[in-house]
């Protein structure tokens, strides 16, 4: 019996900012998974899309004054480009706003509502009074209940992790005006997600992928499985069927876009979509670390109550850092594949190169300028490229082209063991282990060719030179065809070197024990350049320099201890007179009565108030400040104002002048 097909996915990207490498580390292995498959006779669909839903998306189109859609389009774009640069290469990048996933998403929720999994539920939901609306997910900030730490509405980000539901959230203040929310009651949906137990444990016991994904997922269960709210109240998203002011939650519709792309792909091509979502599959998802709750847990909850086929492997990389920080743009710590990589001309396969070799796919990945140079230097430059280069170079030398005759037995053993150790990694996604024994076989032919040194044997004997090249271009031939999904454009360049005019990747890598034909080749050229010192030091630099304005922007304010705070008096007082003081175009001197006195205080307010404007206000007053002249008049005080424009600092409620503020 044949197998399903094989379909692959990635996490899709938010599309409310431009990528990072963090995100690449999804991408670039699904990538190169897809195409060693692919090129072991696998029928692969490689499918992804943008992720537009949700408040993320909503807030930052907010901020930039333009709607979610035109700020989703933007992105799409983005990330659409980015990928091809990085020769990540989906058979389709769709949206999840588009029309294909509004309807399967209200079909799937339409069928849990009938198979009894959804039930109303009225919750306390976070409100804003002067925004006049209910404050979904990150509309609204506040305290983790689990841990203490800020979080937003939907996740503890900065603290445990933990997924918060609506309600939850302590303290809770309006993300766009900063104004206390009070929680009001609301009705909501609710997906039985607790009564999946029974289902999750055994399915993740032989849930495929990577074991972080698995025994986390299965750790959480044996935890507590909480139902969870799958509405919100925002204009943007997937209605909820039948309830026009509802939409469902972004985690709803976000991975049934898995589903709507195969739709969309199939329509494209002719396919039928239910091949790879109903019943028996091999649905293999690609993701971060941080988002396995929602992919081992959730989804292939939803998918079960629904009646749809699910997941055969989730695989999960651990998170990429910059100076063991999570990435964080408002902190400085990331780094953009366009703007710091890409555009400075590095090469996209160095990089997919680093992703996938630096260490293993679970583990944290701490991205350094640094490492990143030394491991492209020693081992893609020094070892691999150095010995393509030798070989062809000598062999073109000397032959003018690949040498006739066989290739020795011992030779194509090793590159038999070779194949076989890549797959076993490839086959259990790992790809570090995969890559590191590609780059084993370029070792092993680099020290092949140093200890025959046919540059010396050729003086002695000619043929036996020619049976040491032969066995380096086999070698060669073998590397160009295993490292295509890892460096395509490289494995490209190194096939076209060996003398062949057609695409690398449409050979099966069992052609790495085919002889190359005997035959004329053009003198060949290194397949990679060195990073150099001075540009090393200059990336990271920019890095550094990043965080280091970051962290600026973001100061800590030093504490006062309460005593400390006391020594200041501040009280309430009444302004009885204004008048500009002379020679001066900012100042006003006012008279204040602070209850125990009247005060003479210079104010730089002459700008922003007419003198007649302030008479009669209360203000707030420091009035233990130490006496100044100013343009030689004398200031026993400071009125205390805010921002740009001097906005006065005055009682919400009357109250006797000399009123002491604590
Ligand atoms: N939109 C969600 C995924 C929905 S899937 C139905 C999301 N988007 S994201 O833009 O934040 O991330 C996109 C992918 O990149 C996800 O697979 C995510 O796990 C991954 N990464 C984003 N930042 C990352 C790191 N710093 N490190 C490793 N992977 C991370 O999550
Ligand atoms: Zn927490």
């Amino acid at each position: 019996m044949t197998p399903p097909p094989l379909l692959v996915t990635c996490g899709l990207p938010y599309t409310n900012g431009p990528c990072h490498l963090g995100h690449l580390r999804t991408y670039v292995p699904a990538d190169a998974y897809v195409r060693y498959m692919r090129r072991m006779g696998e029928e692969v669909v490689f499918v992804c899309g943008s992720d537009n839903h949700g408040t993320p998306i909503v807030v930052s189109a907010e901020e930039t004054g333009i709607t979610p859609r035109a700020m989703s389009e933007r992105y799409h774009t983005h990330f659409d480009e980015t990928f091809k640069r990085m020769n990540v290469m989906f058979d389709h990048f769709g949206m999840t706003d588009n029309p294909a996933n509004h309807p399967r998403t209200q079909a799937i929720v339409s069928e849990l509502e009938k198979n009894g999994y959804i039930y109303k539920q009225i919750v306390h939901q976070a409100y804003c009074t002067k925004c006049k609306r209910f404050l979904p997910d990150r509309y609204v900030e506040g305290t983790c209940p689990h841990c203490g730490k800020p979080a937003r509405g939907d996740e503890c980000d900065q603290g445990c992790g933990k997924h918060l539901e609506p309600g939850e959230i302590k303290d809770p203040l309006c993300k766009v005006c900063g104004t206390k929310a009070e929680f009001r009651d609301q009705e909501h949906y609710f997906f039985k997600l607790s009564e999946f137990k029974e289902f999750l444990l055994p399915y993740l016991d032989t849930l495929r992928g990577t074991s972080n994904a698995k025994n986390y997922a299965i750790g959480w269960i044996k935890d507590e499985l909480h139902d969870w709210c799958i509405t919100r109240t925002l204009e943007w998203g997937v209605k909820f069927p039948g309830r026009d002011d509802l939409v469902v939650y972004v985690w709803v519709d976000a991975p049934i876009g898995y589903i709507a792309f195969t739709e969309e792909w199939a329509k494209k091509t002719g396919n039928d979509w239910k091949r790879f979502w109903c019943g028996e599959n091999r649905v293999t998802h690609f993701i971060g670390g941080d988002i396995i709750y929602h992919h081992c847990i959730f989804w292939p909850a939803l998918l079960k109550g629904a009646g749809y086929g699910i997941p055969h492997a989730i695989v999960a990389s651990g998170m990429v850092k910059v100076d063991d920080h999570k990435f964080s743009k408002s902190r400085g710590y990331v780094v953009w594949t366009n703007d710091d990589y890409l555009d400075k001309g590095l090469p996209a396969d160095y990089l997919r190169y680093y992703l996938l070799a630096y260490t293993s796919h679970t583990k944290e990945l701490n991205f350094s300028w640094k490492v990143f140079a030394e491991r492209i230097n020693n081992e893609v430059v020094n070892i691999f490229g150095n010995f393509v280069y030798r070989t062809l170079y000598f062999a073109q030398k000397e032959w003018e082209g690949i040498p006739g005759g066989a290739v020795d037995p011992a030779i194509t053993a090793e590159i038999e063991k070779c194949l076989a150790t890549v797959n076993g990694y490839m086959q259990e996604y790992e790809f570090k282990g995969a890559v590191d024994s590609i780059m084993a076989l370029a070792a092993f032919g680099n020290s092949y060719i140093q200890t025959n040194a046919p540059w010396k044997l050729i003086k002695t004997d000619r043929a036996a030179a020619a049976q040491v090249i032969k066995n380096c271009v086999q070698i060669t031939k073998a590397l160009a065809l295993l490292l295509e999904p890892v460096m395509p454009a490289a494995a490209q360049e190194c096939w076209k070197q060996l003398g062949y005019n057609d695409k690398v990747a449409s050979h099966p890598i069992s052609d790495a024990t085919l002889p190359v034909p005997e035959g004329v080749i053009k003198a060949p050229s290194p397949l990679f350049v060195k990073m150099e010192e001075d540009q090393v030091k200059e990336l990271d630099a920019l890095l550094q320099k990043r965080v280091a304005e970051a962290n600026k922007k973001t100061e800590k304010i030093p504490m006062v201890t309460f005593e400390e705070f006391q020594k200041l008096d501040i009280r309430t007082g009444k302004v009885l007179s204004a008048e500009p003081v002379p020679k001066s175009n900012k100042l006003l001197k006012l008279q204040v009565d602070i209850g125990s006195e009247t005060r003479q205080i210079v104010a730089g307010m002459q700008q922003f108030y007419k003198p007649e404007e302030l008479v009669g206000k209360d203000v707030v007053v420091v009035t233990n400040l130490a006496p100044a002249k100013i343009f030689g008049v004398e200031s026993n005080g400071m009125v205390l104002a805010a921002g740009d424009a001097a906005s006065l600092l005055v009682p919400f409620r009357p109250v006797e002048p000399g009123s002491k503020i604590r």
